[in-house]
Parts: structure tokens; C-alpha cells; sequence
């Protein structure tokens, strides 16, 4: 299988050689004869067009997920009141019952959140025995990393004396590229956990609950080309996060994401010793007993935006503060995982407004060219990671675009409708797919988590191209709008319902997150005890 063709020019050639002759294509292929030049001016006017189809859907898919899911307004005060609007909102949130009700939940998270410094120190250092990572004492190095400032010293000086370090529980190398490869049918271990078995499952995702009737897409195996990818080890994992903080911020791609990952671990905690609550920006899986949190955080262009309001964003006009990202970074500190991700809320217009420097209101804004916007907002978020993540502790990682499926022509399906009654990955389909990436935002993206962050790694972790051949795992009509499943009248109409941006669970990102694994499970790890 041919995953190659990355770059605008040669994703054109693949899409007008690879063609089966259909009118999109043919119009497309045409303008190659000239050269580059045309080749260039092609693939502008194909992403234009498909912005300009589509700009009414992703405006209206990409605010939903969070608008349609009750949350606080604003958490209250630290007190009574606001623990149990805490647990009102946990209860409304995943449609079964939720361990949490019982719990003295707020309590805890209230402190998590106030110092999440102290979290880690505090916390059961060593990992239970059964797991399969033999604990070795290290002579703590005398720390050879920069102090990002005076409190960072300080904590580090009063952990030091009690680090361990976790030898690696796998042995994938870094240097195998997990995004090449392909989707192996494999009903045996697939899916990773059942949708009825997840009660943290939000009504967005359960597809089948929805009204799918297929479930193939759920049993699909992502096999790289170099290396495999072990089975997903939940208790593995939770010893991994014990005494941790695991965060994902961005937009509802990464909520979609911290659902499958919340679902993936849930297994490994007992009955009520998990819950999730909504705080504020974030929305929190505890598992109690390992003193461990998986969080999403709203912040769907990273930097601040007046699109940040989890609740009420249903924003024509979004407007960016390129150069401002210290009122949500403050949230990340002392996390122990950070993923992060936006794209999908920038692909509505071709120019993004990027509030002027010195403006005193979103209305002080100018149009900024697309990807400079994009350059300039990534560049001021690892310039963030550099100078405030401590990489003795923290794992960065950036997940790159999640593509996608408007247009079923393009994968050579003429009566189709967006991605509803797709049921099969594209799974002999060689070159490129023109699904309407953009594809510059990816290289800068992977660029700047490569060059702009020298102190602290960025793992960018390609999930747009294996993700590409899933046309069949979308959510389509089987979701929920305004709040409510669609009803039978609107799941027969996907030309106008369909979300082919969000992605049923158990299903695709389940496969993102065994690339964190991966990753993660593969690489040493500090513990402070
Ligand atoms: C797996 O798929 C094969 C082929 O479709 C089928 O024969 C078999 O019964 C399936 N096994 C399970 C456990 O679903
Ligand atoms: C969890 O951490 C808190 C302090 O953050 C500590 O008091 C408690 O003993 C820990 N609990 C477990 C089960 O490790
Ligand atoms: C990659 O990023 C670095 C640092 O941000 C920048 O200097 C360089 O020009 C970028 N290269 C490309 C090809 O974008």
C-alpha cells in the first residue's frame, strides 16, 4: 500500500492516476497537463471547493459535542454547592448510572485541581507487583534540566530524593513509524471493549445504541508496516498512570479521543472507584484507586479564542489570540501526559481572525492567511512546552488531523452520501486519498513539534494517515444533534445530517490511543514517590 503521497503536488498525481474515472477527478486531472503551476492552482481550488461545500457542516458538527453535553456553567465555589453540581453533572453526562454518585468526589478533585504540583509527590510511587515492570532504584541524577522557574526548583528538589525509574514495558522502537501500514480484519481481539461495557460513553459515540446495524467497523486491527503494536494492557497502563495526571487538550476530536482512552481503561478499576466530573473547562475520569486522572481540556485552537467557553460555542465569527495561551496553560501544568491537538476548528474560512497585537477587544482583529495563523499559534504553544513543561516528568505529544469523509466520490463510491453506509476501510487503495487535508497544516504542525520546542520533546503522532482509509468508522446519522439521537426522519437523510467528522466508539481513535500506549509503554518512566 502505497502511504507516501504527502505533499499537495504528489497527492494530485496519485488522485488523477489512481482515478476510476469520476468527474471530480477528471476535472482535477486535466489541469495537470501543465505543469506545477496548474498542479498548484488545482489543488487550491479543490480544497476551496471543498470548504466551501462543507463550511456549513463543520461549523455547525464542530461546536456540538461539548455544547450538547450538560456541564456547568461555571464551577461554583469550593464548597457543598459545587460538589454536588460536580455530581449532578457527572450523572447527566454518560447516560448509565455512574459510580460517582456515591462518591466523596469533589473533594478530591477540588485539591487535584488547586495544587496539581503536589499531586504526584504525594503518590503511591511504586506500582503494584503483579504488573511486569521490576521496579529499579536509580541513583537520582542531580537534575541536568534547566529549572523552569523558582517553584519548579523547589518541587523537584523535594521529589528528588524519591525518584524511581520505570524500566520500559515494551520494546517498540522509536524509530518505527507506526502511522505506514494497514487495517487487518480481526474479529478475535477486536474491538478492545464493548460499547454496552462502557457506561462512560457519551450517546455522541455509541453508534450502535444509535441504530447502526453493522458493527464490522469496530474489529479492525492497525498492523505497521515495520513493526506490530502490542494488545492494549489496561492494567499495565493504570500502573503506568498511577499517582498521574494524563490530559488531553484541543477540540472534539481529542474529546472523542479521551472517551475511547477512558474506555480503554476503565476495566482496570474496580466498581466505585471511578466517576467523571465536569470542572470548568475540563471534564475528568477518576480512577480512585490509583489516584490517577485521565482530563480533556476545551481549548479548541490551543491558544485563547472566543470559541473557549465549553458550553456556548457555537461561534460564526471565531476570532484567535495567536500570541496568548497563558490563561489555558496554566491548567497543563504538572501533568504527567499531555496531547494535544486542534485543526478541525480552523477549517471553516480560509483566513482565520487573529486579534491585533495591542487589541483591546475581539473586534481589534485582522485576517491572517490560514497556515501563517497556524504557523504562529503552534509556534506560541511549543514555545509554551519549552519553557514550562519539565521533561525529567512530562510526555508531550501533538496527534496531527483527524480526516475527514465528505465527499465518497473521491474513494470511488458515485452514489454514496458523505459517509453514511460506508462499511468497509479502504483496504487496497494505493496512493493518496483526496479527502480535502490540509496537508500544510500537517507538515507545519510536525514541524514546529520538531523544531520549535528544543528543551522538551514533542512526539507528533500521525493518526491522519491510517485514519484516511476509515471511512466506515464514522458516527454519520447513528449521533446525536442538539442534544437528542437523530430520530428515524433525519438518520434517512445524511445528505444533511451525516457527521463524517467524529468517529464511533469502539472504533478508530481506540487505534490513536494504542499509539500513545505504544509509545508511552516503550519508554522508561518517572515515578517520585
Ligand atoms: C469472525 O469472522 C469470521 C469471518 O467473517 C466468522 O466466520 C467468525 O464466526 C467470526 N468470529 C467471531 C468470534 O465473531
Ligand atoms: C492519593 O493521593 C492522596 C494525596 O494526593 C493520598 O493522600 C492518598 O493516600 C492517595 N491514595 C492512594 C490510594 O494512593
Ligand atoms: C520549521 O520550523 C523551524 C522552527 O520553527 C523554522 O525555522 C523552519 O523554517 C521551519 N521549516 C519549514 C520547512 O517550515
Amino acid at each position: 500500500m502505497n502511504f507516501v503521497g504527502r505533499r499537495k503536488s504528489s497527492s494530485l498525481a496519485g488522485a488523477g492516476a489512481g482515478a476510476d474515472a469520476f468527474g471530480g477527478k477528471h476535472a482535477v486531472a486535466s489541469l495537470r497537463k501543465g505543469g506545477r503551476l496548474p498542479v498548484y492552482v488545482a489543488s487550491v481550488f479543490f480544497v476551496l471547493c471543498v470548504i466551501v461545500m462543507y463550511a456549513e457542516d463543520i461549523r455547525s458538527l464542530t461546536y456540538e459535542p461539548l455544547a450538547r453535553v450538560p456541564a456547568p456553567t461555571v464551577p461554583a465555589a469550593d464548597d457543598a454547592a459545587s460538589a454536588s453540581a460536580g455530581r449532578q453533572k457527572v450523572v447527566a453526562v454518560p447516560r448509565r448510572d455512574i459510580s460517582s454518585s456515591e462518591k466523596p468526589a469533589a473533594v478530591l478533585h477540588r485539591g487535584d485541581q488547586e495544587k496539581p504540583k503536589q499531586h504526584a509527590v504525594t503518590a503511591t510511587a511504586e506500582p503494584a507487583p503483579a504488573v511486569e515492570t521490576p521496579q529499579k532504584k536509580v541513583a537520582t541524577s542531580s537534575s541536568k534540566k534547566k529549572p523552569a522557574g523558582k517553584k519548579a526548583k523547589k518541587a523537584r528538589r523535594q521529589r528528588a530524593a524519591r525518584k524511581t525509574v520505570v524500566p520500559p514495558a515494551l520494546g517498540v522502537p522509536e524509530t518505527c513509524d507506526l502511522s505506514k501500514g494497514r487495517w487487518v480484519f480481526d474479529n478475535t481481539s477486536y474491538p478492545l471493549y464493548r460499547e454496552e461495557e462502557c457506561q462512560f460513553l457519551t450517546s455522541q459515540v455509541t453508534c450502535m445504541r444509535n441504530g447502526r446495524r453493522d458493527d464490522t467497523y469496530q474489529k479492525w486491527r492497525w498492523q505497521p508496516k515495520d513493526c506490530s503494536m502490542p494488545r492494549f494492557d489496561a492494567k499495565l497502563f493504570m500502573e503506568r498512570l498511577r499517582g498521574k495526571r494524563f490530559m488531553f487538550v484541543g477540540d472534539s476530536l481529542n474529546r472523542n479521543q479521551w472517551e475511547s482512552m477512558v474506555c480503554l481503561l476503565q476495566s482496570a478499576s474496580p466498581p466505585g472507584k471511578k466517576y467523571v466530573s465536569w470542572e470548568g473547562q475540563r471534564v475528568v475520569f477518576h480512577a480512585w484507586a490509583f489516584n490517577a486522572t485521565v482530563e480533556f481540556y476545551w481549548a479548541p485552537f490551543l491558544v485563547e479564542s472566543n470559541s473557549d467557553d465549553p458550553k456556548i460555542h457555537s461561534i460564526q465569527d471565531r476570532i484567535i489570540k495567536a500570541d496568548t495561551i497563558a490563561a489555558h496553560a496554566e491548567n497543563w501544568r504538572g501533568v504527567d501526559y499531555l496531547v494535544f491537538n486542534t485543526y478541525i476548528w480552523w477549517m471553516n474560512t480560509l483566513n482565520m481572525k487573529v486579534v491585533r497585537p495591542g487589541g483591546q477587544s475581539w473586534e481589534e482583529h485582522d485576517e491572517v492567511v490560514r497556515i501563517e495563523a497556524y504557523r504562529k499559534v503552534l509556534t506560541t504553544w511549543a514555545r509554551w512546552v519549552n519553557e514550562n513543561v519539565d521533561p525529567a516528568r512530562t510526555s508531550v505529544f501533538f496527534m496531527s488531523m483527524s480526516p475527514l469523509h465528505l465527499s465518497p466520490q473521491v474513494w470511488g463510491n458515485p452514489d454514496g452520501i458523505r459517509c453514511a453506509k460506508e462499511t468497509m476501510p479502504l483496504l487496497d487503495w494505493h496512493g493518496p486519498l483526496w479527502l480535502g487535508m490540509d496537508w500544510d497544516m500537517f507538515h507545519q504542525a510536525k514541524n514546529v513539534s520538531r523544531a520549535a520546542s528544543p528543551r522538551v520533546p514533542i512526539t507528533f503522532v500521525d493518526i491522519t494517515t491510517m485514519s484516511e482509509r476509515r471511512k466506515d468508522g464514522h458516527t454519520s446519522v447513528h449521533t446525536i444533534r442538539q442534544g437528542k439521537v437523530l430520530g428515524p426522519e433525519e438518520q434517512a437523510d445524511p445528505g444533511t445530517y451525516a457527521d463524517c467528522i467524529h468517529w464511533c466508539l469502539p472504533g478508530v481513535p481506540d487505534i490513536w490511543n494504542l499509539v500513545l500506549y505504544t509509545r508511552i509503554m516503550s519508554r522508561p518512566a518517572v515515578q517520585f514517590g
